[in-house]
């Protein structure tokens, strides 16, 4: 089931000076303009969590998300397609349906959206608050923050068939992980995986490892695959959801200089990543480097 056109996704060059940067050829993966609303990485996690929702014939998907939740519009809109029902559980009881225009385009799309507490909402990956909740909603397919799951894993493994075979890096945003995990499980041989965390403190690799462990039960294909991904840990600016003046005259300069658009939370920080990695690296030999744009622009 193809709900969206993820051929929209181009593979758009940005031309770099090789006295600068070496030589290199730096293509972004634009998954930002599969869909306004269900946007980058977004569709690639949810397909499958879709279409696991029809085949067990339920309802609709439960899931959650903070107020200005990428994944909470994108479960919206993506089951307003495909004719299921959807609940959001959103961080912060104080909030309304109005709070902010994420969630009320949320709500226009037709989510039912739960207001929960601080305390309740930090239980989300709880086994038994879990339990409870499928208990309470069983005909909905739960969904976890971000789509994190085995199967938003299996669709951005996908995500390789659409790249060139010749990818020597790719860089990617990171939040929950499932995006870095699935293509870090699908990752050809010789590419090396670049992640970049946009929250501060945060151990990517255990996360990771965490999320892998029980899908990759075998810890060598694990540990195999991990073993090509570098992490770069000094750019979330401050931490989740905080940016800079220096973030955001680097968002406006690729805007006009190359014609990307990127976000302050996640894209303008891994794309910055990669920029002062290349200054560094000075290639002499050709690099393919992929940047994937995994979207962010719904809410800014
Ligand atoms: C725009 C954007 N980029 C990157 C990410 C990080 O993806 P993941 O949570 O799969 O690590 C997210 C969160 O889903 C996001 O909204």
């Amino acid at each position: 089931m193809e709900l969206f056109d993820t051929s929209k996704s181009i593979l758009q060059e940005i031309k770099l000076d090789e006295a600068t940067f070496g030589k290199v050829k730096l293509l972004v993966k634009r998954d930002d303009l599969i869909h306004p609303e269900v946007s980058g990485n977004k569709w690639r996690k949810l397909k499958y969590n879709i279409e696991l929702a029809q085949f067990q014939k339920k309802d609709g998907i439960l899931t959650f998300g903070g107020a200005y939740s990428n994944h909470l519009l994108a479960t919206a809109s993506a089951c307003n397609r495909a004719g299921l029902k959807s609940i959001g559980l959103v961080r912060g009881e104080e909030l309304n349906t109005s709070s902010n225009e994420n969630l009320k385009r949320c709500s226009e799309l037709g989510m039912e959206l739960k207001f929960i507490s601080r305390a309740e909402y930090d239980d989300r990956n709880d086994k038994i608050a879990q339990e409870a909740w499928k208990e309470e909603y069983p005909f909905y397919l739960l969904v976890p923050e971000g789509g994190s799951n085995f199967y938003g894993m299996a669709g951005c493994q996908e995500l390789w068939k659409e790249l060139p075979d010749e990818v020597d890096h790719l860089f990617v945003a990171q939040g929950t992980t499932a995006t870095s995990c699935g293509l870090a499980a699908g990752r050809k041989e010789h590419t090396c995986m670049h992640v970049v965390p946009a929250l501060k403190g945060f151990d990517a690799l255990r996360e990771m490892r965490k999320l892998l462990f029980p899908f990759l039960v075998d810890p060598d294909a694990i540990e195999e695959s991990l073993s090509r991904v570098e992490v770069h840990p000094d750019f979330h600016f401050g931490g989740y959801g905080k940016w800079n003046e220096e973030l955001l005259d680097f968002i406006r300069f690729c805007e006009q200089t190359y014609d990307l658009p990127l976000d302050k939370v996640y894209t303008g920080k891994a794309f910055f990543a990669l920029i002062e990695w290349l200054k560094l690296q000075q290639f002499q030999t050709p690099q393919t480097v992929v940047f994937l744009h995994t979207g962010g622009l719904a809410n800014g």
